[in-house]
C-alpha cells in the first residue's frame, strides 16, 4: 500500500510536470509571444511570405537577403546578420535599429520575450 501511494503520487508529480512543459516553470512561452505579436505578419514555413518576409532558418541569415520578398531598401542596406544578438536589438526597436524599415512593430519591451520569441524562430 506504502509503495502504491509513492507511485500514485510519482505519477501525479509527473502529471504536473507534463502539464507545464510547454512553459516550464514561470519561463515565458516563445510561441505564445509569436503568436500574439508576430504571427499577423510573418510565418517561420520556408517560402512564405505575408506582410512580412518569412522567418524560416532566419539565424545567420543577412537582413533583407529572401529574394522573393520585396523589402525596405533600410533594411536591405543595414548590413545586418540576423543572430541572437542582432535580432534583440532589432526586436527592442526596429525603428531605432533600422531607420526606416519597413516593419510597423512599435517593440517588444520585455526581454525574457524578446529571448523567448527568438529561442523560437530559431527552432519552432
Ligand atoms: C505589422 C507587421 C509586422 C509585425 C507585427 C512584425 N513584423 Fe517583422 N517584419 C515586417 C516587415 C514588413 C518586415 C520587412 C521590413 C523591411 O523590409 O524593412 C519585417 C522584417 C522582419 C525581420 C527581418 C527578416 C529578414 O529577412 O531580414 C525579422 C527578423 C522580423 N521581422 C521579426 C519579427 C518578429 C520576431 C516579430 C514579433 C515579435 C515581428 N517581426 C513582428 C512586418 C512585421
Amino acid at each position: 500500500m506504502v509503495r502504491l501511494l509513492r507511485w500514485g503520487g510519482c505519477a501525479l508529480a509527473l502529471a504536473g510536470a507534463l502539464t507545464m512543459a510547454p512553459a516550464g516553470a514561470g519561463e515565458v512561452s516563445g510561441r505564445a509571444v509569436f503568436e500574439r505579436e508576430c504571427q499577423a505578419c510573418h510565418s517561420v514555413a520556408r517560402g512564405r511570405n505575408h506582410v512580412g518576409p518569412s522567418l524560416f532558418a532566419v539565424i545567420g541569415r543577412p537582413a533583407g537577403s529572401i529574394s522573393s520578398f520585396s523589402y525596405s531598401l533600410a533594411l536591405r542596406a543595414s548590413g545586418l546578420v540576423w543572430s541572437a544578438v542582432t535580432l534583440d536589438a532589432f526586436l527592442a526597436d526596429p525603428q531605432g535599429v533600422v531607420a526606416g524599415t519597413a516593419m510597423r512593430f512599435p517593440g517588444l519591451g520585455d526581454a525574457a520575450e524578446r529571448a523567448a520569441v527568438i529561442a523560437y524562430i530559431a527552432s519552432p
